[in-house]
């Protein structure tokens, strides 16, 4: 009897200590399994980089919708036969398939070398790829952690409530970000992101043309840059027309998306509202004079994004085709 519980009790503390440890994720999860993972993502990512410039704003705009629906598992990568997937939903649609066809070749690349094939997550892939494509475009290196296991479920509908739109104030910001634990210093290191990349004129086309019955411009835009919105995006644009989100260094991973929100040149209205709000006003301010803070901010915010709701251990799958569950 006393033998007995004492079984029980070790294996319960056993599952316990089981359990604690694979809700970690560590940046050496790979060690035995697939020693050169990191190598062979970063190869696949360069190649693929080195092809279109839109692999970078691709990836890491994926990786960021990823996580926020469902938790960084690889749920945003699964193709739909209906269309009923996260993927199909309208916040989705406007995901660039170069982000998605990074995931495919690192995949690929993963799994030419025998040891790994099989043995590595899409949702670790992802991260990783986002880590190469930050590095890529000029941004800070960091060690990324990996565990992570693939999501078996991907609805539309569970998309809705988790993205944050572009017209939203700081308040709506905040608590989006805060469902998933990122403080609004996170939120607005994350938001640099947008310092790559474009958005289509339809996200921000209110901004300069309909903003209210007494002003059309929206007031917290440089009217300089909002009559250059003008001619970029005219009425009746050609939806596919897309304008950088950082009209000063569209192309560089850096801190200009800061300095341009002080001169109110921020595209969206979520962007802006980050400098016009005196609540976050500092902040900005402050990853607008100093690169380093931004950059060590955004380090720490992007981890904390890698870590949102995943799934460890046991739970879900390896993905064998990063778009359908096995
Ligand atoms: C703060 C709330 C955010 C809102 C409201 C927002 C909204 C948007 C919108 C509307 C676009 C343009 C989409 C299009 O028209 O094609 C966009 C693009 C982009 N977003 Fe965000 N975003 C946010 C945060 C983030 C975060 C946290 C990341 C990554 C860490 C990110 C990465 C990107 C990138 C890289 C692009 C450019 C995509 C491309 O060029 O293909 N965004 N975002
Ligand atoms: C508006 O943009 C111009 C030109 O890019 C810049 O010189 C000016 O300082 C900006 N205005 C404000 C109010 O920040
Ligand atoms: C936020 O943190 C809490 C406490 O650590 C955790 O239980 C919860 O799952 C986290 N939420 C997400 C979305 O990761």
């Amino acid at each position: 009897m006393e033998s007995r519980s004492a079984i029980l009790l070790s294996s319960l503390l056993f599952s316990l200590l089981l359990s604690t440890t694979s809700a970690q994720l560590s940046s050496d999860f790979y060690k035995n399994t697939c020693p050169n993972v990191e190598s062979l993502v970063r190869t696949a990512v360069t190649n693929k980089f080195q092809q279109t410039f839109v692999t970078a704003p691709a990836t890491l705009r994926l990786f960021f919708h990823d996580c926020f629906v469902r938790g960084c598992d690889a749920s945003m990568l699964i193709d739909s036969p209906t269309n009923t997937a996260e993927k199909n939903h309208p916040d989705d649609i406007s995901l660039a398939g170069d982000g998605f066809d990074t995931v495919v070749k690192a995949k690929a690349a993963v799994d030419s070398d025998p040891q790994c094939t099989n043995k590595v997550s899409c949702a670790d892939i992802l991260a990783l790829a986002t880590r190469d494509v930050v590095v890529l475009t000029g941004g800070p290196f960091y060690p990324v952690e990996l565990g992570r296991r693939d999501g078996r479920i991907s609805t539309i509908a569970s998309v809705q409530r988790h993205l944050p739109q572009p017209f939203f104030n700081l308040d709506q910001l905040n608590s989006f970000f805060g469902f998933n634990n990122l403080t609004q210093t996170d939120m607005i290191a994350l938001s640099g992101a947008h310092t790559i990349g474009v958005s289509h004129c339809s996200r921000f086309s209110r901004r300069i043309y309909k903003f209210s019955p007494k002003n059309p411009i929206d007031p917290t835009l440089n009217l300089t840059y909002a009559f250059q919105l003008r001619q970029m995006c005219p009425l009746n644009v050609n939806p596919t027309i897309a304008i950088s989100l950082d009209p000063t260094t569209p192309n560089k991973f850096d801190n200009a998306y800061y300095t341009n929100l002080q001169q109110g040149k921020g595209l969206l209205s979520s962007d802006e509202v980050l400098f016009t709000d005196a609540r976050s006003k500092s902040t900005v301010d402050l990853f607008a004079s100093n690169n380093d803070a931004f950059q060590q901010a955004f380090v720490s915010a992007i981890t904390k994004l890698g870590r949102v709701g995943v799934k460890t251990g046991n739970q879900g799958e390896i993905r064998h085709d990063c778009s359908r569950i096995n």
